[in-house]
């Protein structure tokens, strides 16, 4: 029932997106869902949520955590890749997703939620956390590391791995956060 429900909610969302989806995938009962911002070019290569560099990402908070990847659900809010094309090279370079494509392509998110009906939804980095917890000012300095309780699930915010390479001073809260969320999922 779960995965036919995934199925029509992705077929619906391919056929009204008139670029590459890339879909969540996983468990359907899977106790977390892990929720990016939107995918890359890997990710639309490979036609997989976190995938190359955000896969080793991915692979050092699993390990924290000692969980699988198919134990999980890996999903992103926005299905398409957000891209600016260089005018003088041609070549397509990722930016942040705008409102209007975050605005487009949250309700699958919080529909796939919805159908795996998860204990907790970790969110990665600010367009997940503001589109989850539907609060546009809720900001992830001051959010991260601490679960929020919504009526059917917990929301356990953390930074996004990519902001880390930019931030270093990042890496070490960042870790700090995992610990808390390991701590966290032993408890519920
Ligand atoms: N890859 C994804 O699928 N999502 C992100 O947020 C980043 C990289």
């Amino acid at each position: 029932m779960k995965q036919e429900k995934l199925e029509q909610l992705k077929k619906q969302c391919i056929e009204a997106s008139s670029e590459t989806i890339v879909f969540g995938e996983g468990s359907i009962d899977a106790q977390i869902v892990l929720v990016g911002e939107a995918p890359g070019a890997k990710e639309v290569e490979q036609g997989k949520p976190f995938v190359g560099q955000a896969g080793k990402n991915l692979d050092e908070f699993l390990k924290v955590l000692e969980l699988e990847r198919d134990a999980i659900y890996i999903t992103n809010v926005v299905k398409i890749r957000p891209y600016k094309v260089n005018e003088k090279t041609g070549r397509k370079s990722n930016r942040p997703p705008s409102k209007e494509e975050v605005e487009y392509y949250k309700n699958y998110l919080l529909e796939e939620i919805q159908v795996i009906q998860p204990k907790v939804v970790v969110t990665l980095g600010n367009v997940p956390l503001k589109t989850v917890l539907k609060n546009a000012k809720a900001a992830i300095g001051e959010k991260h590391g601490i679960p929020v309780q919504l009526e059917n699930y917990y929301v356990f915010p953390l930074y996004h791995p990519a902001s880390i390479i930019y931030r270093q001073e990042l890496k070490k809260v960042y870790r700090e956060d995992l610990e808390k969320l390991k701590e966290f999922l032993k408890g519920i």
